[in-house]
């Protein structure tokens, strides 16, 4: 995701006009009819920020595709990776569940790699129920209204609702140039 898009526009990136360009095609992206590759659907994107930095962003996809539905699954997020290992990724998740039923999405599927130990652990702190494995992908479904937001971990209930220690806020994509991502 966001290294993908670091080695498109790097170093352009700097650059304002390339910059609010992007933001455009983020924001764009949301949209039903933007135009899109065969087999993409509108995302929105939210950027995870404390004060003026950029901690991390996730996508939550509008629907699902078969092919999601094997694989991809309806979100996807990363941390900048000065910033992980601080609950970031779970606070994201369980921030943008509300986005998600916003969409109309209930449950979500949230797909992670076998080995990615981090994402698993995010995906299960957020209530993710594991159903299988599919095309090299672990399988979580994740209720996204609140009322249904208790799952039982290891036997014990888990509230989903609550937030990070401190405050992060979601925010659309703006267009003034972030500091290096890294
Ligand atoms: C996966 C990722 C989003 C996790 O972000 P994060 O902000 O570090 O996650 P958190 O701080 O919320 O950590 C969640 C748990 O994973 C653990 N964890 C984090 N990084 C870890 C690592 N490299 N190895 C083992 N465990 C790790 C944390 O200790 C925490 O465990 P705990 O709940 O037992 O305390 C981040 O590593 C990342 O951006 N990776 C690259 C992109 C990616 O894999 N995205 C997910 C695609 S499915």
């Amino acid at each position: 995701m966001v290294g993908r898009d670091i080695l498109s526009y790097h170093p352009r990136w700097a650059d304002a006009d390339v910059f609010a360009d992007y933001v455009r095609s983020v924001r764009a992206d949301a949209h039903e009819d933007t135009p899109r590759p065969e087999g993409r659907v509108p995302a929105t994107t939210l950027w995870y920020v404390d004060g003026d930095t950029y901690l991390g962003r996730i996508a939550v996809r509008h629907r699902a595709t078969p092919r999601l539905l094997e694989w991809g699954g309806h979100i996807g997020y990363d941390v900048r990776p000065s910033a992980r290992r601080r609950g970031h990724a779970t606070a994201m998740l369980r921030a943008a569940l509300p986005v998600a039923a916003g969409l109309g999405i209930d449950p979500v599927l949230v797909t992670c790699d076998p080995d990615n130990v981090a994402s698993r652990k995010v995906i299960e702190a957020c209530g993710g129920a594991y159903e299988d494995e599919r095309c090299g992908k672990l399988r979580f479904w994740i209720r996204t209204r609140p009322e249904l937001m208790v799952s039982q971990v290891g036997g014990r209930s888990l509230g989903i609702p609550g937030g990070h220690a401190n405050v992060h806020l979601f925010k659309s994509p703006t267009e003034s140039a972030p500091s290096d991502p890294s």
